[in-house]
């Protein structure tokens, strides 16, 4: 079973290489200097928790819970507002260590314990949809929001199934069912109809407080739309069995994830702009590619993550055995390389490509700028770095989809300043643009992309022109020349354009039109704001003026 091999593979490397490969370190000369900066972030309360901080890796669990306001709240920015007080006050009660869960023990003794003990975190975030539909101030909207385009607009091949969303709340711990006892508890009866008949007298403390799931907190207002559920791999890796996370922007860095006086007004500077995209996966095609493709595909190598090129084939399987390597001393040696290796790699603004350091040279040429790591972050070809912190987690369901037995893949999230020039301008001008990073028509060919195109019965026009019967005969082309020739005349399909793993199949060098290795579903756009006042109970108040 394909799964089986990509999980088989995936013991390899302890928690504390992944920890570094997974985020980035803070500050490389100092060891503590990364907790000291989310203690602050923490202290601070002006950011909300779930995106830099704390790190996914010590929240394994997500679940994603997305809403939209109910056709009756449309306009009542009273109720709204004091709906939303409910849900916050909620988050805020939580992250005080007044809300607790009940657990059951081995001798079905129920205990309670604070959520704050699960490294539990609630962001919210507001798509456009909020702030039309109630009419809200343009001068306190955030203002790169906009609605996410329809598929074909990101230049994805298949229709959404999940569209845009007024609000959405990103539950992240480390046990899966204490986000779920968050969103739906249903173990304290309440009237909520009763308190909401009652509000034009101002909210009432002792019945918010009886409010403990989110479900309770907006039944008045908003209607949940759909719940995703996802988990990360201990080992860092994602289910396509390649690590993921390792080029990334500091992730407690002010300058690329949140908003300062440069992009919004007072009262949302310290906010940042979220993307959620439900990406489902082929995993029985992707096995079927076998590893040294799918690592062209990638770009990295499955067996130590480093960008190919960076060792030779015999010295990164060597490396990649020495980190499991029964014997402590080899594999700790190993280890401690691999993360030299894996930190040079780290910094999404170096330049590996167009660098004339001879270091980088092999990189340049063994990596396919098709791949996805050049695809998705060409380092400066188009004379800028676009910088997403990617803080996605993997999902894994059975399903009814005729002819499948598991539907799986990445639950894609990331944070960004600015939506336009970051995720978008990825997803729509790199990842998913057949003319980058190459022109429209290659004239030459390497000679081992040349060597790829005829095993895969790929010809130029003239190369054609210049074969003699018997070799159109060996090679099969007897009926198929002329059909072929025809398709060497069409542009496109000479160029290498080839989408990686982001977008629809290629057109470049290998003629699988038909195996598209990853398809979006879709997903929206959402501003996540600032903490006012270093109140939780006070997000999304600042909207109001
Ligand atoms: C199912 C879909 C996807 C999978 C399985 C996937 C997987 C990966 C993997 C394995 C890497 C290399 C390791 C790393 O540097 O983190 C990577 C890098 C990256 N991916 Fe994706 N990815 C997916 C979709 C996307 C999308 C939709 C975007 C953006 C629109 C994106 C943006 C990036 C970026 C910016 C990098 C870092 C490249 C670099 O700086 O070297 N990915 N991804």
């Amino acid at each position: 079973m394909h799964l089986a091999y990509i999980l088989s593979t995936s013991r390899a490397y302890s928690l504390d290489v992944i920890d570094t490969i997974g985020t980035g370190p803070y500050d490389a000369t100092d060891k503590n200097g990364r907790r000291r900066e989310e203690d602050r972030f923490w202290r601070e309360k002006k950011r909300q928790r779930g995106v830099s901080f704390p790190s996914a890796n010590k929240q394994e669990y997500v679940l994603i819970v997305r809403l939209n306001l109910k056709p009756n709240a449309r306009g009542e920015i009273k109720q709204v507002r004091h709906g939303l007080k409910r849900l916050c006050g909620l988050f805020g009660r939580i992250d005080a260590g007044e809300e607790k869960i009940n657990i059951k023990d081995d001798n079905g003794d129920l205990t309670s314990s604070k959520l704050t003990n699960f490294n539990f975190s609630a962001t919210l975030g507001f798509g456009i949809g909020f702030f039309e539909k109630l009419k809200i101030d343009r001068n306190f909207c955030p203002r790169g929001l906009y609605e996410m385009p329809l598929h074909a607009d990101l230049g994805d091949p298949e229709q959404y199934l999940f569209t845009q969303t007024d609000m959405i709340v990103q539950l992240c711990s480390k046990m899966d069912f204490v986000n779920r006892w968050v969103f739906k508890t249903d173990s304290y009866p309440i009237t909520p109809s009763e308190e909401w008949r009652n509000l034009a007298g101002g909210p009432k403390q002792n019945a918010e407080e009886k409010i403990h799931d989110i479900s309770t907190a907006v039944s008045e207002w908003a209607i949940v739309t759909d719940v995703h559920s996802g988990f990360q791999r201990l080992d860092g890796r994602n289910l396509m069995g390649f690590m993921d996370g390792i080029s990334q922007p500091e992730r407690l860095r002010n300058d690329d994830i949140w908003t300062t006086g440069n992009d919004e007004i007072g009262a949302l500077i310290d906010g940042t702009y979220m993307v959620f995209q439900k990406i489902e996966h082929d995993l029985e095609q992707w096995e079927k590619l076998g590893v040294r493709e799918q690592e062209r595909w990638v770009g990295r190598s499955k067996g130590t993550g480093l960008l190919l090129g960076t060792l030779s084939r015999e010295q990164d399987e060597k490396l990649a055995d020495d980190c499991r390597s029964n014997n402590s001393m080899v594999s700790q040696a190993a280890r401690s390389r691999l993360k030299k290796l894996l930190k040079e790699q780290e910094d999404p603004s170096k330049p590996f490509y167009s660098s004339s350091d001879p270091q980088y040279k092999n990189i340049q040429l063994e990596c396919p700028v098709w791949s996805h790591v050049r695809k998705s972050n060409p380092r400066g070809a188009d004379g800028e770095t676009r910088k997403i912190f990617r803080r996605g987690y993997l999902f894994m369901n059975d399903t009814t989809h005729p002819g499948k037995r598991v539907s799986s893949g990445l639950l894609f999230i990331c944070f960004q300043r600015d939506i336009q020039n970051g995720f978008e301008h990825i997803k729509k001008h790199y990842l998913n643009n057949k003319k980058f990073p190459v022109p429209e028509v290659r004239k030459n060919f390497s000679r081992e992309e040349l060597a790829y195109r005829h095993m895969h019965g790929r010809f130029k026009e003239d190369e054609l022109g210049r074969m003699v019967p018997y070799q159109r005969s060996s090679l099969g082309l007897d009926t198929a020349y002329s059909r072929k020739l025809q398709e060497a005349k069409d542009p496109d399909l000479q160029n290498t354009g080839k989408e990686g793993l982001g977008g629809p199949s290629q057109l470049g060098i290998y003629p699988r039109g038909d195996f598209v290795a990853t398809v979006s579903q879709g997903g929206g756009y959402y501003f996540i704001p600032p903490i006012p006042n270093r109140k939780i109970s006070e997000i999304g108040q600042q909207f109001f003026g």
